[in-house]
């Protein structure tokens, strides 16, 4: 009967007077959890993602992270979908790979920002795009540069840079949720530039004649339709930047063309518009 009490009763006091006796991670590391949105598991317990003996810590081991798993491992034990995602999409984000892998973007613990983002999500991406930086042996801009440079900002990226980019993986090019070709020369079949159409209305491309589809016409005819839908189509970048840019309606200054670029020359006017590029002389169009 005796032993039986002691089993039942006194022991798990015991067990319970010694647990409650043990400080808490959070008494000393607050700070990580102090920030608007938690991340759940560390909401419910720490020991989920670190193996630390806190009768030992921090006096006998106080360097050193003890993760259950490895990064990004100990991540996809929860976030399968995101492993699925990057394994298998034709296009990955490269960082998302690198050393720091998840936590180049993200918090473990707490953030003030959604999707626990280590920075508001423009500048989270543009903390790293300061500087070019190779992409199958094609170099991307310094975007940082280009947004503080420039006069005129695509309204686009108020949202964020995910208005248009996918941030660990992409089936399209340049990690977008939809299409946009890489070439210069492009047919001007409208699934080609979808990314412009979760926007901006189509028609803008595809009526051959309008007045009010687009203000880049010359009269009715269309010039959006006509350089675009030629038997050498041209893309949109071509002629505008679809980040940032100095000139009115975003165009750009320079074409390039491998080893060689030419300066557009667009002067706009109220009623239209000319320019006066090296692909034929000076070009006016009047609405
Ligand atoms: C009595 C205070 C205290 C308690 C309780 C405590 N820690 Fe610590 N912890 C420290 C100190 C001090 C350090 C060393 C300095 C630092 O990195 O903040 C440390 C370091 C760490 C580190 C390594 C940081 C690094 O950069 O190497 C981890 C991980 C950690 N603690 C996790 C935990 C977890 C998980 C718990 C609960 C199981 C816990 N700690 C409980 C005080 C504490
Ligand atoms: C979802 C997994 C996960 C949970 C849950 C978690 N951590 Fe961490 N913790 C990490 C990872 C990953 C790092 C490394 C962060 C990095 O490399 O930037 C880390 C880093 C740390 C560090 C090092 C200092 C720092 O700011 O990076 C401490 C201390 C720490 N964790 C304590 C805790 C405490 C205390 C809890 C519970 C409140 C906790 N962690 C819950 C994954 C987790
Ligand atoms: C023990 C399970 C677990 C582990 C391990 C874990 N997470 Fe989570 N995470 C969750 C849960 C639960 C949520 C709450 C939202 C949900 O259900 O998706 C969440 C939310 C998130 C969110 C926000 C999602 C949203 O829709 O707001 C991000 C980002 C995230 N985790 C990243 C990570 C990273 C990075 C790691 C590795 C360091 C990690 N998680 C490890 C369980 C986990
Ligand atoms: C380049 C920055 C970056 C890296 C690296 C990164 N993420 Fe994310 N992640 C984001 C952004 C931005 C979002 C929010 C997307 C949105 O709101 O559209 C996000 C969203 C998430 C979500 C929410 C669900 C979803 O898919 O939208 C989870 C979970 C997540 N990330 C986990 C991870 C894990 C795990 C890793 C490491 C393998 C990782 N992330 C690496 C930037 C990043
Ligand atoms: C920690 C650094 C880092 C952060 C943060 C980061 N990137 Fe990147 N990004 C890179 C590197 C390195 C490359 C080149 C390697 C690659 O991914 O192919 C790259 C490439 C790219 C590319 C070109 C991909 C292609 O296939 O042409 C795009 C687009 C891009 N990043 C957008 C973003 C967006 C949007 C964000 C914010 C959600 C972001 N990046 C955050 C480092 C970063
Ligand atoms: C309107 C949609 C849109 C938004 C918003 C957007 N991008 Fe892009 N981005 C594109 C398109 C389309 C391309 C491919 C055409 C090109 O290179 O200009 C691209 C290409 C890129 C590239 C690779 C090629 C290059 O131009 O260097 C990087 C890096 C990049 N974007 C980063 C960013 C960052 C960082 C942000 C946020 C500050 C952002 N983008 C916001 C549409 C967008
Ligand atoms: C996330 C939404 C979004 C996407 C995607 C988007 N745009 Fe825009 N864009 C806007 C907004 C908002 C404006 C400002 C209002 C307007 O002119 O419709 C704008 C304006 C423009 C302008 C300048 C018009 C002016 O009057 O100055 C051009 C040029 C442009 N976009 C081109 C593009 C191209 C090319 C694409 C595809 C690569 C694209 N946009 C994708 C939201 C978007
Ligand atoms: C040959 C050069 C050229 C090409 C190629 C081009 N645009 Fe334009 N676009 C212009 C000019 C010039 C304007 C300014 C018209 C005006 O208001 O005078 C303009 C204006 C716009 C506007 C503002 C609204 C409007 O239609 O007037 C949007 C949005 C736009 N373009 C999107 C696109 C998209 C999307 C593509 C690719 C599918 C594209 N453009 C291709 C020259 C071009």
């Amino acid at each position: 009967m005796r032993k039986w009490l002691i089993l039942f009763v006194f022991l798990p006091v015991i067990t319970l007077a010694g647990y409650l006796d043990q400080p808490k991670c959070t008494d000393c590391h607050s700070d990580l959890i102090e920030k608007a949105i938690l991340h759940t598991p560390a909401k419910e317990g720490c020991e989920t993602c670190h193996g630390v003996n806190i009768k030992e810590h921090p006096e006998k081991a106080p360097k050193g992270l003890f993760l259950t798993d490895s990064i990004p491992g100990l991540c996809y034990t929860c976030h399968d979908g995101v492993k699925q995602e990057i394994d298998t999409t034709r296009n990955v984000h490269q960082v998302v790979k690198d050393t720091k892998k998840c936590m180049n973007c993200h918090s473990p613990h707490s953030s003030d920002v959604k999707k626990l983002l280590s920075a508001d999500k423009k500048a989270l991406c543009i903390n790293c795009h300061d500087r070019e930086m190779d992409v199958n042996g094609k170099k991307t801009r310094n975007i940082k540069q280009l947004l503080l440079t420039s006069k005129v900002i695509h309204p686009a990226l108020n949202g964020g840079c995910t208005s248009c980019h996918k941030p660990h993986a992409s089936t399209e090019n340049y990690l977008l949720i939809s299409a946009f070709p890489t070439e210069m020369y492009t047919s001007g079949k409208k699934e080609n530039y979808a990314i412009c159409w979760e926007c901006h209305d189509s028609d803008l491309l595809d009526l051959a004649k309008t007045s009010t589809a687009t203000s880049f016409r010359n009269g009715e005819q269309n010039l959006h339709n006509a350089h675009l839908k030629g038997l050498r189509g041209r893309s949109c970048v071509i002629c505008h930047d679809v980040h940032a840019s100095n000139n009115k309606f975003l165009i750009i200054d320079k074409i390039a063309f491998g080893q060689w670029s030419f300066s557009l020359n667009y002067t706009p006017s109220d009623s239209g518009g000319s320019c006066a590029p090296g692909c034929h002389g000076k070009y006016s169009y009047k609405r």
